[in-house]
């Protein structure tokens, strides 16, 4: 079998194909596979007759795997390797409580898997079992070429700043009733706002929507700063969106891209999307925890 790579832009996102992702790969497989991740940042594979057990094994190819907590292990699922990203409550039905649509619409604004935990996701595979009539896409952006592209100036006034990330920040932006002074009492966790990864050696502009403030500025000036890094990414030159038909599966680097969930409607079709979450691979820089702020 051999792997065939089909850019999407010049510079970002591919579509793959040629491997049997069922199977056990070879170590040559692997290693072409993973050489293609780390190249075009996403890519997404076509009607892969995967299944959740098939999922995970292929998924450790990328190295260890997130699982989630036992205490959150109340899923659809039997892996704790496997994440719920659709709309789809416990029993399978569409989430119909007010409170878990705002919830998962925060995963709709741009985003970096999990940059609110110290230990940041490296490879996100997210996999469709049941996709809407209309809309449902992932969007990604291309942070590693938005950061090369950037004008000297602002590539000087980045390097060793710190962001803080708190997953309440982008619950907040979606229109969940946090408050600022209920996340100021939330630990928070700091990251480069630019990262290099490593294994490529490419930076990357690691911020979104989790990115509350910039330490030691001004938080009207780091919010903004935030924003403006966020629309630099996203401009049209650095983006695109696959759409999914059961079977098909997206992979992004965490530390190459930006996402977001596309529109659709979530209260009437449902969205069975599944994903396992691969650690960000030994090297990469470990974001530090801010305690809660005193009141
Ligand atoms: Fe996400």
């Amino acid at each position: 079998m051999s792997l065939k790579v089909e850019p999407i832009l010049p510079r970002f996102g591919a579509e793959l194909s040629g491997v049997d992702l069922i199977q056990p790969l070879d170590e040559e497989t692997a290693e072409a596979i993973r050489q293609a991740q780390y190249r075009w940042g996403v890519t997404v594979w076509r009607d892969t007759g995967l299944t959740d057990e098939t999922h995970v094994a292929f998924s450790r190819i990328f190295g260890d795997l997130f699982s989630a907590p036992a205490m959150l292990a109340k899923s659809r699922f039997t892996l704790r390797e496997m994440f719920d990203a659709g709309n789809l409550d416990q029993q399978g039905e569409i989430a119909s409580d007010e409170r878990t649509r705002l919830y998962k619409r925060g995963d709709r604004l741009w985003h970096t898997d999990t940059s609110f935990m110290a230990q940041k996701s490296g490879w996100s595979l997210l996999r469709c079992v049941e996709a809407p009539p209309e809309g449902g896409a992932t969007w990604f952006a291309d942070a590693r070429n938005a950061y090369d592209d950037l004008p000297p100036a602002m590539k000087d006034k980045l390097a060793g700043l710190e962001a803080e990330h708190v997953h309440a920040w982008s619950r907040r932006r979606a229109g969940m009733a946090y408050t600022e002074e209920e996340i100021d009492a939330m630990p928070a966790v700091r990251q480069p706002v630019v990262l290099t990864h490593p294994i490529t050696g490419r930076k990357t502009i690691y911020v979104g929507s989790h990115a509350r403030d910039i330490v030691g500025m001004d938080r009207a000036e780091g919010r903004a700063l935030i924003d403006e890094l966020v629309a630099w990414i996203t401009q049209p030159q650095y983006v695109f969106s696959i759409t999914y038909k059961p079977g098909d599966m997206s992979i992004w680097d965490n530390l190459a891209a930006l996402h977001r969930g596309g529109d659709y409607d979530d209260v009437n079709h449902r969205r069975d999307m599944r994903r396992t979450t691969v650690k960000s691979p030994p090297g990469t820089h470990v974001g530090t925890v801010r305690e809660p702020m005193a009141a």
